[in-house]
């Protein structure tokens, strides 16, 4: 196995140390000679950084090489792979993102409704320019995206790149949510083989098989009828509000058992109730800032007092395990099954051909290839139809500097929908967002 060269970039991200960790959970699957980090904001990758740099010569001393770096040409230079996970803005943009849409009684997220809007804005820019300067330097490489909002993101980065096939936008909530079905079944989630639809973050499980061939989904239905359904991964299970919204799937399946809904169908399935929980001096950008960010950022800097992980709970994820057996499928041709983004191109039969959607495929050397879903029912279609039709808006509306598309893109998202709504929310985003945006102020 011809050892990979890695790098990451906005590496200075709170999810950083966890994917760090599953690397070493996963040297078997995806051996590494060298990582390189790279971010615009130094001092907080320096934390990630040194912290990892200890706990690679602990667990992971196969490693020849570990860099970081804000030098473009340092860090793009020579890589086989590039995990893209920066946040436009940072967390204080993400906060102001959910609390203008609130401010009007919309859902305030992260990457559904006006808030996802305005993050998609700030993130096509920075995605472009970054892609373009990775190509600039390594023609072949692997480029995987959890940059978010992923939706918006594919969309922006297929026009701009069409003929790119080693661009690959993934997510790990399917995956998290299926480490929650196997943890109610009592087994691995490598053991499943899923069948899935929709777009990012607006989708829906049909089926889940074992390898074996056994058909788990009426099983998992019915458990999570019963006895509900928990996060348990790592990064989710001890944090209240993805409690909350795990507890929200039980709702949604119980309202509508058909399929097994993603988490994010919640904004739009219930944008009422999801705007009456929300408290917008506390919202999630918030919590983030004073709960992940801080204990992941303590915890680097007790590593690098100890210089050693000894005595911490430094764990592995499947936000991270995920990606890195997506990039392994990659790598070397195994051909495995995952839930990534790509263009419909048939897959969804009833659904147009650009589309960017979320479905199983199998991973090979020459990228992914979709498995054929067929035709999906009515209120799906029209659900997703809806949607797509808000994502392609936004990123019209982004090479246009069209104001009016964002106000047609909102009319369109389930959260907004009111016109008078849709024009206040955008005028209040754009002035917030100025300094991304010129395009909107020509
Ligand atoms: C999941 C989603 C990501 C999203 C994250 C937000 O992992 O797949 O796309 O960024 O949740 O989590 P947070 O804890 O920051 O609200
Ligand atoms: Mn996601």
């Amino acid at each position: 196995m011809k050892k990979i060269n890695l790098t990451v970039v906005g590496a200075g991200s709170t999810y950083t140390l966890g994917i760090m960790r599953s690397l070493v959970t996963e040297k078997e699957s995806f051996p590494l000679k060298r990582v390189v980090f790279y971010d615009i904001d130094a001092a907080r990758q320096e934390l990630n950084a040194k912290a990892t740099e200890i706990m690679f010569k602990e667990l992971y001393p196969e490693i020849e090489e570990f860099i970081y770096t804000t030098d473009k040409k340092v860090a793009f230079e020579n890589s086989d792979f590039f995990f893209m996970q920066i946040r436009s803005g940072g967390l204080k943009m993400r906060e102001r993102d959910e609390q203008i849409p609130l401010s009007h009684q919309c859902v305030g997220q992260e990457t559904c409704g006006a808030g996802g809007m305005a993050y998609g804005l700030r993130s096509i820019g920075d995605m472009i320019e970054l892609v373009r300067e990775i190509r600039s330097y390594q023609k072949e490489a692997w480029i995987l995206n959890y940059t978010n909002p992923a939706a918006i993101v594919a969309e922006a980065l297929n026009r701009e790149f069409p003929d790119d096939k080693r661009i690959l936008n993934i997510c790990d909530m399917p995956a998290a949510i299926m480490v929650s079905y196997a943890n109610l079944l009592g087994c691995e989630i490598w053991d499943f083989v899923p069948e899935y639809f929709g777009l990012n973050h607006y989708g829906w499980f049909t089926k889940i098989k074992n390898k074996q061939g056994e058909d788990l989904t009426q099983r998992i239905k019915d458990i999570i009828l019963k006895d509900g359904i928990k996060a348990v991964d790592a990064v989710i299970a001890n944090d209240a509000s993805w409690q909350a919204t795990f507890k929200n799937m039980e709702t949604m399946l119980r309202d509508n058992p058909e399929f097994l809904p993603n988490t994010y169908l919640q904004y739009y399935l219930y944008p009422e109730k999801m705007v009456s929980k929300e408290d917008i001096n506390n919202t999630r950008a918030r919590q983030v800032i004073n709960g992940r960010e801080k204990n992941v950022f303590a915890m680097c800097r007790r590593i690098i007092e100890k210089n050693s992980i000894a005595g911490e709970d430094v764990h592995d994820d499947i936000h991270g395990r995920y990606m890195i057996r997506v990039a392994a499928s990659l790598a070397y041709n195994k051909g495995d099954i995952y839930l990534v983004i790509v263009p419909n191109n048939g897959a969804i039969r009833n659904l147009q051909d650009d589309a960017m959607v979320e479905v199983p495929c199998m991973l090979t050397s020459d990228g992914p290839k979709a498995f054929a879903i067929g035709t999906i029912p009515t209120f799906q279609k029209a659900m997703i139809e809806i949607q797509l039709g808000y994502e392609k808006l936004v990123v019209d509306a982004w090479y246009e500097g069209s104001k009016q598309k964002l106000i047609n893109a909102l009319t369109l998202n389930r959260t907004v929908v009111n016109v008078p709504k849709a024009k206040a929310i955008v005028e209040e985003i754009l002035n917030e967002n100025k300094d991304y945006l010129p395009q909107f102020f020509k």
